[in-house]
């Protein structure tokens, strides 16, 4: 039998207690998802930082989980830190990003190729429908923190993000996010 419980969720460093597991994704990790494979490679060599990590809360026997994403900040040329993008695999599945601290950018694109961006700042949550692919970008100098909530069986369709790409990037314009085509979207 599962018992209520209070979760509590640090804003700033995104830790969850208790949490039920945990991933980082280094960037060694994320091959392929940036344009300037030199600086990427530069970056991997001079010490292969963590881009990510990833702390949940969720119960197998229990149909909604949630959890935080901590994205550092970076770039790779003039790309900003990001994570992988994916869809759900359940087509019913949609998702909440709420920002609990940093400035980032979600950039989502539907199935049928809409592309949209939600800002990501302390008290916005961002609404996923779903199939829409999204990716979340830290545009800021400090740490992005979000906690995101979902199905627990949302299950993640990386697959044809990391086949095809994203439609559009977001890359640093004069200090700026901008959002611009991606030349090498298949
Ligand atoms: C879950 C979800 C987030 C992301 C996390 C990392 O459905 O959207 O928890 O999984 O922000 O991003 P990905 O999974 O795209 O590497
Ligand atoms: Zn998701």
């Amino acid at each position: 039998m599962l018992f209520p419980e209070g979760v509590a969720i640090d804003g700033l460093s995104g830790e969850v207690t208790p949490s039920t597991g945990r991933y980082t994704k280094k960037l060694s990790e994320l091959g392929g998802l940036f344009r300037d494979t030199a600086a990427f490679d530069k970056a991997v060599a001079a010490g292969d930082p963590v881009a990510y990590e990833v702390v949940d809360y969720r119960k197998e026997e229990c149909d909604i989980a949630f959890g935080t994403t901590i994205m550092m900040p970076g770039k790779i040329g003039d790309e900003y830190f990001m994570t992988r993008g994916h869809f759900h695999e359940r087509k019913d599945c949609g998702e909440g990003y709420y920002t609990q601290s940093g400035q980032g950018l979600l950039l989502l694109e539907s199935r049928d190729g809409e592309v949209r961006t939600v800002e990501m700042k302390p008290g916005v949550c961002a609404f996923i429908p779903p199939e829409w692919a999204h990716r979340s970008i830290n545009t800021g100098d400090e740490k992005l923190v979000f906690v995101w909530f979902c199905a627990t069986d949302a299950g993640h369709d990386y697959g044809t993000i990391r086949e095809r790409g994203m439609r559009k990037l977001v890359v640093d314009k004069g200090g700026k996010p901008t959002l611009v085509d991606n030349p090498d979207f298949a």
